[in-house]
């Protein structure tokens, strides 16, 4: 007789966009995880993916922690909530895959780490951009020397804004919202790419110099927002190694996630060409093109990996592949930029 496959039973809080393409139904896919119920203060957002996907509709966030069959919760609801959601839940003895940025500043991320320690659960970070296959790729290549020595990179994330996308579909969006998402596409974006070029270096950023503007985004009042929505960040890595980061909600054109490495021995450049994933121009004459997987844009999702890299923590009981250190480091440069674009100098990052 096979052994009965262990079941993680998991709980969404936060029923929207990120929920309804990416938590639930990758939930769903994964045979070693199993939806328990749905939570969402907008009670029909959650009863939606209840119908979809089967399990409870919770009253209230405190009526999923009760509920002693929940071993884990995704935590998808707006970045004011994660910090406060995270630690209720971790305390509540569960398992924590929160979504990005890790929360509204370095002080609550620290107090998330402090109470993952104390209370020895997983705490997993929602940064799925080093899980796209062609970042591992271009990660495999570059420390097997395909350019050389690394001397500088670029890196952005552009594209039209998150009015479309929010399940609320509207400049009401809290996206736009201060109080609520804490910063604008540099939380929203930026930390994709921070969180990235961290991961493909293999090393943390230590200063920033950034302007951190408001171009075109307006309320629903028609002014404009009171968050960033263009970022254009210099940064320099601990081993000297300088880049730059430039994100964008106003990229009214096709949606532009592209990195781009300057070594010694040639030039990668991954997700910049509309034929391959990656290609590698070398000072010889000679280029290597790669073709591994697409990038997931706003209008075609495709599978994050992020899901089943959780659950497999927790079956295994392995340390997640994105832990609060790395949410509350990459945390920290969103802060950095901000007081460098408010002060107009280079400011350190405050690495923990
Ligand atoms: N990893 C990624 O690629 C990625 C992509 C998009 C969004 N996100 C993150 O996911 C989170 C959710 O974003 P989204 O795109 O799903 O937004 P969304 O606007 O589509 O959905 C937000 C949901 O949260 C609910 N909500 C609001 N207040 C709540 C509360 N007090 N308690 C419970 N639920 C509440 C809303 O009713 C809505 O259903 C954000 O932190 C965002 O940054 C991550």
């Amino acid at each position: 007789m096979k052994p009965a496959v262990r079941k993680v039973r998991v709980a969404i809080a936060g029923c929207g966009k990120i929920a309804r393409t990416r938590h639930a139904p990758e939930y769903k896919a994964n045979p070693q995880a199993e939806i328990i119920g749905f939570y969402d203060y907008n009670r029909e957002h959650a009863e939606e993916l209840a119908e979809i996907y089967g399990g409870k509709v919770y009253d209230s966030y405190e009526e999923l922690l009760a509920d002693e069959t929940v071993e884990a919760v995704s935590i998808c609801s707006p970045n004011f909530l994660h910090s406060t959601h995270a630690i209720q839940a971790m305390r509540a003895g569960k398992d924590v895959l929160c979504e990005k940025p890790m929360a509204a500043d370095v002080a609550e991320a620290q107090k998330m780490i402090d109470v993952q320690k104390e209370t020895g659960r997983i705490l997993m970070l929602g940064h799925n951009q080093r899980f796209v296959r062609t970042h591992i790729r271009a990660k495999e290549l570059l420390e097997a020397g395909a350019i050389g020595d690394i001397l500088s990179l670029r890196t952005n994330f552009k594209h039209n804004g998150p009015e479309a996308w929010s399940i609320e579909s509207s400049n009401k969006t809290w996206f736009f919202s201060k109080s609520k998402a804490g910063f604008g596409v540099l939380g929203d974006l930026g930390s994709h790419k921070l969180d990235l070029v961290r991961y493909l270096m293999g090393d943390e950023i230590e200063s920033i110099f950034a302007m951190v503007t408001t171009l075109d985004k307006r309320d629903a009042e028609g002014n404009l927002i009171d968050l960033d929505d263009n970022a254009f960040c210099t940064f320099k890595m601990r081993n000297g190694l300088p880049g730059t980061m430039s994100v964008s909600w106003t990229n009214y054109g096709v949606e532009d996630n592209s990195t781009v490495i300057y070594g010694t021995k040639g030039t990668m450049k991954i997700f910049a060409s509309e034929l391959d994933d990656i290609v590698v121009d070398l000072n010889d004459g000679t280029s290597a093109r790669h073709h591994v997987s697409p990038m997931s844009t706003n209008t075609n999702q495709l599978s994050s990996g992020i899901i089943d890299a959780f659950i497999r923590s927790i079956v295994n009981g392995t340390e997640p592949p994105v832990t609060g250190l790395d949410g509350r480091n990459t945390l920290a440069c969103l802060e950095a930029a901000t007081k460098s674009s408010d002060l107009g100098r280079w400011v350190q990052v405050d690495l923990g």
